[in-house]
């Protein structure tokens, strides 16, 4: 699902992180953006001189109840064309923009409880879920996993505790797969928190970041049992593709 075209304007930029930037975009056109947790902008990015440009996604981390600012997530770790492009936009920049894309949403799936697991920028679309979903009082649980590597990659942590502690059904699991010594959290990548799960019978997965974790964690929670389990469609297409 591609909807329409936009201008936007760079408000703040903020290093998270050595890795991860936050961008704030303030929207001239429209001024408002309807959109669903989960869905994404993307981007035309420029290419080699000539060349027609390319599309590059990045999901929106801020909730739909701002509709006039978004919060947008950028990993440095990948040094391709899409980091490239908007690492060098400053703030006060206009910035043309399509979307809102894509069907990586909440679904309503009735009193299953949620986990989202995520590494890395992946967190970005459950940030905007998690206060979407907390928004109105809800009873089920809802557990977030995520994998970073080391205590200097974390970011979020004050407002994933202020959440936990506003609501005592949700709670958030920080696996530090390069973790240092003095870490008294989960140690080792996100995938074995997910192994440690015992059942899934009463959940509904959403997983998000690297594509090998995403593919790990779908086959784990798969060889468990039986329960939804929400991706980009993108992993559709890739195991369409291993399959053939
Ligand atoms: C819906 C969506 C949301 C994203 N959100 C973020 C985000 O919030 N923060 C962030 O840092 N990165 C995000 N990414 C990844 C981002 O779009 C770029 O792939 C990344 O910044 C690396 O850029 P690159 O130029 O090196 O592209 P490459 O990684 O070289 O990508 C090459 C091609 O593969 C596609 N691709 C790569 N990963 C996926 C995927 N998971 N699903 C579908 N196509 C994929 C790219 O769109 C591109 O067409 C998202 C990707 C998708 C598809
Ligand atoms: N909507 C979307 O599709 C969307 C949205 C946002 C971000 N993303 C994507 O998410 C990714 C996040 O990357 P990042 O650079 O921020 O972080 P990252 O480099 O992927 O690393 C974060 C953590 O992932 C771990 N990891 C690596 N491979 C793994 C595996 N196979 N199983 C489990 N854990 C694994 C790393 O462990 P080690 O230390 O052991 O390597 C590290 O702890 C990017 O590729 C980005 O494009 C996608």
């Amino acid at each position: 699902m591609h909807i329409g075209q936009g201008l936007a304007i760079i408000d703040r930029i903020r290093d998270l992180t050595s890795d991860v930037r936050e961008l704030t975009l303030r929207l001239l056109e429209p001024s408002e953006l309807v959109f669903s947790p989960g869905q994404s902008l993307s981007f035309e990015v420029p290419t080699a001189r000539g060349s027609k440009p390319a599309i590059r996604y990045y999901s929106l981390a801020s909730p739909p109840n701002q509709p006039r600012r978004l919060v947008l997530l950028l990993s440095a770790s990948e040094q391709g064309i899409g980091p490239n492009y908007l690492f060098t936009k400053k703030a006060g920049e206009k910035i043309p923009f399509g979307g809102p894309n894509g069907n990586f949403c909440l679904h309503d799936d009735g009193p299953r409880n949620i986990l989202f697991v995520a590494t890395g920028t992946g967190i970005a679309p459950f940030r905007s879920m998690l206060f979407s979903l907390f928004e109105r009082p809800i009873t089920k649980t809802v557990t977030l996993f995520w994998g970073l590597r080391s205590e200097q990659d974390i970011y979020y942590q004050h407002e994933l505790d202020a959440l936990a502690r506003r609501h005592p059904n949700f709670s958030f699991h920080i696996a530090l797969s390069r973790a240092q010594k003095n870490w008294s959290g989960a140690k080792g990548r996100v995938t074995q928190l997910v192994e440690n799960i015992p059942v899934v019978d009463d959940l509904a997965v959403y997983v998000c970041g690297n594509k090998r974790m995403v593919m790990e964690v779908t086959d784990i929670i798969r060889q468990k049992g039986n329960c939804p389990l929400y991706r980009e469609k993108y992993y559709d297409e890739l195991e369409r593709k291993c399959l053939s």
